[in-house]
């Protein structure tokens, strides 16, 4: 199991190594993180990973398509596209909703 931080809303879940971030999110209830198309082609979903890009899967085609190099480098992606491969990994997003 990987350990994700869900910086904005400040909580913790554990995600089963390989699965995909927006698997997991459907299962979590109280992670404010939004997506919308689910295919990458929208943004909704941008994140950052703060810490731990190497334990996720590496940018795919839709994500470098998206996304400006310079941004990927900074650590953005697509939450839709993301695997979270293992270990720890923190997230964090803008467009928090208010609770
Ligand atoms: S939900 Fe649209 S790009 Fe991720």
């Amino acid at each position: 199991m990987a350990k994700v931080h869900f910086k904005p809303d400040n909580i913790t879940h554990e995600v089963p190594d390989g699965d995909a971030l927006i698997k997991a999110c459907d299962g979590f209830d109280d992670i404010t993180l939004g997506f919308g198309c689910t295919e990458g082609t929208c943004g909704v979903c941008e994140l950052t990973i703060v810490e731990g890009s190497e334990n996720c899967s590496k940018p795919n085609e839709n994500e470098t398509d998206y996304l400006y190099p310079e941004d990927i480098e900074e650590g953005m992606r697509l939450g839709c596209q993301v695997r979270v491969l293992k270990d720890e990994v923190t997230l964090t997003w803008k467009g928090n909703r208010a609770k």
